[in-house]
């Protein structure tokens, strides 16, 4: 494992372990790596009232838009099952809004990397500001 790869999942364990998952009892971790070089972690926030609940990643792009940092070059995601865990249908999109189709998305478990791809390949033709005739 690169060295970068072991701190952004060392950042995303840490982040898991402060995960507030008593509803689902499945924790997740997150970390991102901005353009600047800086790395963003963030844990899934649950809530009693299920739908409110918030993902990992978006815990993590909330970190880093409020930091400064508005591109994401690499996506880490953490979860402890056997299962590999790949963002939901609703992260894939708030990942894309500051990510480019090459970002790498790792997904991990304790051990590391079980699987890496892209942003594009989790999600094809994106709906982007092109659509609405705006530039990225
Ligand atoms: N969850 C994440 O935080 N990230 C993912 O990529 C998949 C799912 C969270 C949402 C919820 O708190 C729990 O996992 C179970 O769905």
């Amino acid at each position: 494992m690169s060295d970068l790869l072991a701190s952004m999942l060392d950042l995303a364990s840490r982040a898991l372990a402060n995960a507030h998952a008593p509803y689902s009892r499945f924790r997740v971790g997150a970390c991102l790596r901005a353009a600047s070089g800086r790395l963003y972690a963030g844990c899934n926030v649950e809530n009693a009232s299920y739908p409110v609940g918030q993902c990992a990643e978006a815990t993590a792009i909330g970190s880093m838009v409020a930091a400064g940092d508005r591109q994401i070059l690499e996506i880490l995601v953490l979860a402890e099952g056997v299962e590999l865990c790949a963002p939901c249908g609703r992260c894939r999109q708030q990942l894309a809004e500051f990510a480019r189709p090459d970002a790498l998305v790792h997904l991990c478990g304790p051990e590391g990397a079980r699987r890496t791809l892209t942003l594009g390949e989790l999600l094809p033709l994106a709906f982007g500001p092109d659509a609405l005739g705006l530039s990225p």
